[in-house]
């Protein structure tokens, strides 16, 4: 007898980002192997390019012998020390009660979406991952679609115009901030603009920090929490800003006077994964311990990403017809090929999908289609992820001869990202070619 699935998942599809960073993986191996020279530009995956501090490895590796479970929320001086992180950094107003670990914020926000009730408003483009955990969870979804104009910010008219999409009395708007796939950093007269909407229409806010400490510029940072504290749950973790995306340690952020919301989680993370690897746990004391090197480490990064992003953005807009979101924050600009759309119907690509395995093909160049992004399928716009260099040696050169004026940026990008900048001239060359390119056998 065959084996039966849930028929809810068949419209769940493995995540593009990880699809595409496997065969990108393998290419790179086997081309070399086939004596295939032409180098991969892997623009399809988020990961930070950087080793992680190595105080948080030192740590890591002294608590190797931490065996016993832990208990479901965290170690009490971990929250502690996280709640501390939040009120130091961010101006939240928290203690250690109001904190709970997971492994990897991933799990965290599918826990988020267990637990309340309420349809689910995501604003589109959109991270990867949202969509696909509410379809598991069989919730309402409300997508949102995000203009240009405004930057790709969710607006307080937008949002009043998915609320009244939805069926239930209480609501719950996915706001990333900063955002991936856009880059795009919320000011705080758009949060309270945004936060007048949700008071008035009960919209409980999950607001996504992961990239927080990735900001361009932490100083005008500000986190949802602090403008809508009632009613905001905060997530982040390690990933991205101390690049320990591995290790799988995610933080929520739970309002004043949310006990049941709380123990609601504790119930799921209870049943399903008992507590977070205990040495991981210890590593956490040191990730969020404020720690000089540690801070001035997140500090390097994200003046690198700023960089690079700028960079990025400018070559890929340099390409005609073609648009790229100008990023301060995280390490994604979002890319609108749609002036090209009439040849890439031609062509036979019905979907973005078609456009980006093309690419790969034809230029080894791989973007990450934004089918995955929820948009529609034949809308050709993509993210770009621009972290395909050596960050440990980025860093260390950053570290020794900072790049101080527009002259010596372009040299430092030139000579630590070739991959980047011969990717995008891989692009423009393959938009330039697009009116005379004959049809790809296999459409
Ligand atoms: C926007 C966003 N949110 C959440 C996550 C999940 O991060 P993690 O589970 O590693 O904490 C990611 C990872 O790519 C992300 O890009």
């Amino acid at each position: 007898m065959s084996i039966l699935l849930e028929e809810h998942l068949n419209s769940i599809v493995i995540p593009a980002n990880l699809r595409i960073n496997d065969q990108i993986n393998q290419y790179r191996k086997h081309c070399a192997a086939n004596g295939c020279h032409r180098p991969y530009h892997h623009f399809a995956f988020g990961q930070s390019p950087f080793s992680p501090p190595p105080k948080i490895i030192q740590a890591l590796q002294d608590h190797a012998n931490k065996h016993d479970y832990l208990p479901t929320a965290g170690l009490p001086e971990l929250r502690e020390v996280i709640a501390l992180y939040y009120k130091k950094k961010f101006g939240l107003d928290c203690t250690a009660r109001q904190i709970v670990i997971s492994p990897g914020s991933k799990e965290m926000l599918s826990m988020l979406l267990a637990v309340l009730q309420g349809s689910i408003i995501i604003p589109s483009p959109s991270w990867v991952s949202y969509l696909p955990q509410a379809k598991i969870l069989k919730k309402e979804v409300i997508s949102l679609k995000l203009s240009p104009e405004d930057n790709y910010k969710l607006t307080p008219s937008n949002l009043k115009h998915g609320i009244e999409h939805t069926h239930t009395n209480q609501r719950i708007l996915i706001l990333n901030n900063p955002n991936n796939p856009t880059g795009a950093v919320y000011f705080e007269d758009e949060l309270k603009a945004l936060a007048e909407v949700c008071k008035k229409y009960n919209v409980i806010v999950i607001s996504d920090e992961i990239y927080a400490r990735t900001s361009f510029n932490f100083d005008e940072y500000r986190s949802m929490a602090t403008i809508y504290p009632e009613k905001t749950i905060v997530t982040g973790g390690l990933s991205k800003d101390r690049s320990c995306g591995g290790y799988r340690l995610g933080v929520g952020v739970f309002p004043q006077k949310s006990e049941n919301l709380v123990d609601d989680i504790l119930k799921i993370a209870g049943s399903t994964y008992s507590c977070v690897a205990a040495p991981i746990q210890y590593a956490g004391l040191v990730a969020y311990s404020m720690d000089e090197d540690i801070e001035s480490y997140m500090d390097d990064c994200a003046n690198i990403h700023s960089l690079v992003g700028q960079k990025t953005a400018d070559l890929l807009s340099e390409i005609p017809g073609v648009k790229a979101t100008a990023p301060r924050g995280a390490f994604y600009s979002f890319v609108d090929f749609n002036e090209y759309r009439d040849n890439f119907l031609q062509l036979g690509f019905k979907t973005c999908s078609d456009f980006c395995e093309h690419l790969i093909a034809v230029e080894h160049t791989a973007l990450l289609p934004g089918e995955s992004l929820l948009l529609l399928e034949d809308e050709f716009a993509v993210r770009v992820s621009y972290v395909d260099y050596d960050g440990n040696k980025l860093l260390e050169t950053w570290k020794k001869d900072q790049p101080s004026n527009s002259q010596t940026e372009d040299e430092f990008f030139t000579q630590n990202c070739p991959l980047i900048e011969e990717g995008i001239k891989n692009i423009n060359r393959y938009i330039d070619q697009i009116k005379n390119m004959k049809k790809p056998e296999h459409i």
